[in-house]
């Protein structure tokens, strides 16, 4: 029997035939490739949002990590797939390299068209720390270029529940005697107030960094209220970056972490006014190790990488071209399946938490983040639950469930929970039982079925109450 139907009548939380998995699963069939300048394909994919992936049900561990990771959609492999073998330096002049530079070209107009930019504005990067760390570093570091004291010391503003790309970042900046930080606090839903960005603004401000969306909560931030706020403050309604930039070296520019937000939400960087934006591929379908920082025209920043005159001479090294056109293909399908996708996440994570809320006592659980759908990412679901202990349930259940807990470490008499649940107030009693849970393209029904199911067996396991203790039976 499939495992994972075996794992259904284990925890007799839901019936369900071996088969209705089976007819739900991603179709695969031979299919030649007629194009001489490709490898022939020995199979092409028939991939759809809903249908699980072929090695998941041989591994018949049920994947709700997609806020960590995601699969690589079949979609995507397949574009990537010519460029295993089509080798040539994208900055080659012969047809080599020009085949592979028309590749490099689409996947950034992909990308372009996924957030609302320019090709031109779009730099690729190796991955969403290089993004954030290269917006951060290379604002303060411009900053400090223009101007005139060497002692000048830059101060950026960011909040207490980004990701350690940023935090990090700014905490060696700070180190080093390079820039002062502030980091705002935020409500208990995890979310900024504008107000507390504007001030935390002081005369030496040259950035202010805040996250589209929070990877462990999924809290949605009111990016285009803050960027109100800083446009605001810089006085350039009419957007004469240059002009600002060069002029007195106190204009702020404004970064968002956009990395949990596409392929779940929508982000047009030109709707919500930032000046830069950091999109990581490994986040929506594309493989790991592919990002892009978008820098809004005129904006300037000073390079990390001093080499060759690749990404328009601001980031330089040759081009990833498979992994790039798989970063590509991967924007386009979220531009193509944007409200579809939406909609499956979002009505499968309602699902997941209604089914875990209604299972356990009203006292015993928390929701994190806002309870609004608009404030939340469709996909995320963080729970915590008073007494548990997370990390020794998801190591119980390591083999058959792949989710996140929201405690870095628990021992007794010592429980260190996560920066963001501890800027969000969650009581620490609740905090070091926290799941999160994230859903994706291929998540299932069944899959969210027998995940409830084999949750809620460890929570009884541990001695905690559930209103439905049959379930578990
Ligand atoms: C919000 C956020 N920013 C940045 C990153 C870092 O991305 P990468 O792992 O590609 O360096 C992540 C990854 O989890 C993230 O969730």
């Amino acid at each position: 029997m499939h495992l994972l139907a075996k794992t259904f009548v284990k925890t007799g939380h839901l019936r369900i035939r071996e088969d209705s998995i089976r007819s739900n699963k991603t179709l695969f069939h031979d299919r030649a490739v007629t194009n001489k300048s490709v490898i022939p394909l020995r199979a092409t994919c028939f991939s759809a949002i809903g249908t699980p992936l072929p090695h998941i049900e041989q591994a018949a561990c049920i994947y709700l990590d997609y806020n960590g990771t995601t699969p690589i959609f079949p979609e995507v492999a397949e574009a990537m797939r010519p460029f295993l073998v089509q080798h040539g330096n994208p900055s080659s002049s012969h047809k080599f390299g020009r085949e592979c530079n028309m590749a490099v070209q689409k996947a950034r107009q992909q990308v372009a068209s996924l957030i609302n930019c320019h090709p031109h504005e779009v730099y690729f990067t190796s991955c969403g720390t290089e993004s954030d760390n290269w917006a951060i570093v290379g604002t303060v570091m411009a900053a400090r270029r223009r101007s005139n004291a060497p002692s000048f010391m830059a101060h950026v503003v960011t909040s207490q529940v980004e990701h350690p790309a940023v935090l990090e970042c700014l905490k060696h900046l700070q180190q080093q005697g390079l820039a002062t930080y502030t980091a705002i606090p935020v409500d208990h839903t995890g979310t900024v107030d504008p107000l507390e960005v504007e001030a935390a603004i002081i005369s030496s401000t040259v950035l202010v960094t805040i996250m589209h969306s929070n990877n462990e909560v999924g809290t949605i931030q009111p990016i285009s209220e803050v960027a109100a706020v800083v446009k605001g403050l810089r006085g350039d309604s009419n957007g004469d970056l240059n002009r600002q930039q060069q002029g007195t070296g106190s204009s702020i520019l404004f970064h968002t972490d956009a990395a949990q937000s596409l392929g779940k939400v929508q982000v047009d960087v030109r709707a919500l006014d930032v000046d830069m934006a950091t999109i990581v591929g490994h986040k929506f379908g594309a493989p790991k190790g592919v990002a892009a920082l978008y820098i809004r025209d005129g904006v300037e920043i000073s390079s990390f990488f001093l080499g060759g005159g690749q990404e328009g001479g601001r980031r330089a090294g040759t081009e990833n071209v498979l992994l790039l056109a798989g970063f590509g293909r991967a924007a386009e399908l979220a531009v193509q399946e944007r409200e579809a996708l939406t909609e499956h996440m979002q009505r499968l994570r309602d699902d997941l938490q209604d089914q875990l809320c209604r299972a356990l006592p009203q006292e015993a659980y928390l929701v994190n983040g806002p309870s609004s759908p608009s404030q939340r990412l469709p996909n995320t679901l963080s729970i915590s639950i008073k007494g548990l202990d997370s990390p020794r349930l998801l190591a119980v259940l390591a083999d058959e469930l792949a989710a996140t807990a929201g405690a870095a470490c628990h021992v007794p008499g010592y429980t260190h929970i996560s920066s963001v649940l501890a800027a969000m107030d969650v009581p620490v009693e609740y905090a070091a039982g926290t799941l999160r849970l994230s859903v994706g393209r291929h998540t299932t029904q069944e899959e969210v079925d027998a995940a409830v199911g084999l949750i809620l067996r460890e929570i009884a396991a541990q001695g905690l109450p559930l209103r439905l203790p049959s379930l578990t039976a």
